[in-house]
């Protein structure tokens, strides 16, 4: 199957005054139609600069310096600004955590979702206002001639959320991008949300990405999870593979870090110790080590992602020793 997206090698830098920081290595990625694809790592591990690569939305500061973006079979990267303009906000949209930093609080909602539809699908105000209309009810938003009205800044916050939903749909979007869009919603409302997001994913098929360090979340959305650490992907697998048999020490720390309802009293949730290390682009072997329970000598040589079954592909080479052991301390469960 040809994927959507096809995001191969992605290396990334920022220029600041004390030289180049390197910041994304060979980041490989892929959507297929319709999938939702969980992007999930701690905070700082580069999960935004990667999206925000695609989207060719890095700052002043950011450059690409190498690797390939193929989007539904277009290369992006040396796209002139203009044609980008058009798939972006169009073909391909991003919502971020904070809606009220997308949504200009000079125009009202309508005015803001028209605008989008406008330029890139050249209606008439008429038509522009009708489907308008639609999108809004669509993200569940109620009465939504008269929230077209309103201000971005009358809105509750699971409201301006929707409004943004509503706004990154208007083009019919094949895939849209979500950093971490409910992080500063209550659970009530974040909940809501990801239902919102499932059912326009099977009602247009649409393609998702969802950035976020919820693990919980990662399990009730994703067909596939990329767990990404200090610049690089560490791990890729089918969401059931992923829960079931994590190769990557750092994904299994990840994952005994959920509290669950079937927990005993006396379960000990656990946390990493450390954090993601500053300036880890120089790093050159596992850049997890550092925080690693399992490291060893060897650990320093660089690693690579290799598949461990079907789909399924790790960045540690004691993999297969770790999950003996893991197995033997376990019962096997
Ligand atoms: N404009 C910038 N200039 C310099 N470094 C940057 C810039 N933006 C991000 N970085 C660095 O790039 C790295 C990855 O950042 P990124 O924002 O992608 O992390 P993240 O995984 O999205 O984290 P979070 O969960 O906090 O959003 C971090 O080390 C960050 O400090
Ligand atoms: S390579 Fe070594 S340090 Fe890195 S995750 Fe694997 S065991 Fe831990
Ligand atoms: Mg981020």
């Amino acid at each position: 199957m040809t994927s959507l997206l096809e995001v191969d090698s992605l290396e990334m830098a920022f220029s600041t005054d004390a030289g180049d920081i390197k910041c994304l290595d060979r980041v490989s990625l892929h959507v297929n139609q319709g999938e939702i694809l969980c992007i999930v790592g701690e905070s700082g591990s580069g999960k935004s600069v990667t999206l925000l690569s695609v989207m060719g939305l890095l700052g002043e500061n950011g450059k690409i310096t190498g690797g390939k973006v193929v989007f539904d079979g277009q290369e992006l990267l040396g796209l002139p600004e203009k044609e980008f303009d058009r798939i972006r906000g169009s073909k391909m949209t991003m919502i971020f955590q904070d809606a009220m930093a997308s949504l200009n609080p000079l125009f009202t909602i309508g005015n803001q979702i028209m605008e989008a539809m406008r330029i890139h699908l050249d209606l008439d105000r008429k038509a522009a206002r009708e489907r308008a209309l639609l999108l809004l009810d669509k993200v569940g938003l109620p009465d939504p001639s008269s929230i077209m009205n309103k201000y971005p800044h009358t809105l509750s916050g699971g409201m301006r959320q929707r409004a943004m939903i509503a706004m990154a749909l208007a083009c019919n979007p094949k895939l849209l991008i979500a950093d971490e869009p409910t992080t500063a919603l209550d659970v009530t409302i974040q909940a809501q949300i990801m239902e919102l997001l499932r059912n326009l994913r099977d009602e247009l098929h649409m393609s998702i990405i969802l950035i976020t360090h919820d693990m919980g979340l990662v399990a009730e959305m994703a067909d596939r999870v990329m767990v990404m650490y200090a610049g690089q992907i560490v791990e890729e697998a089918g969401v059931l593979d992923l829960f079931k048999k994590p190769g990557h020490p750092y994904t299994q720390a990840l994952l005994k870090s959920i509290p669950s309802i079937r927990d005993k009293e006396e379960r000990e949730l656990l946390t990493i110790d450390g954090t993601v290390p500053e300036h880890y682009g120089e790093i050159t072997g596992c850049r997890f080590a550092n925080r690693c329970p399992h490291a060893i000598d060897g650990c320093e040589q660089e690693q690579r992602l290799v598949e461990i079954e079907g789909n399924h592909g790790t960045r540690c080479w004691r993999r297969s020793d770790i999950r003996e052991r893991m197995t033997q301390v376990s019962g096997g469960n």
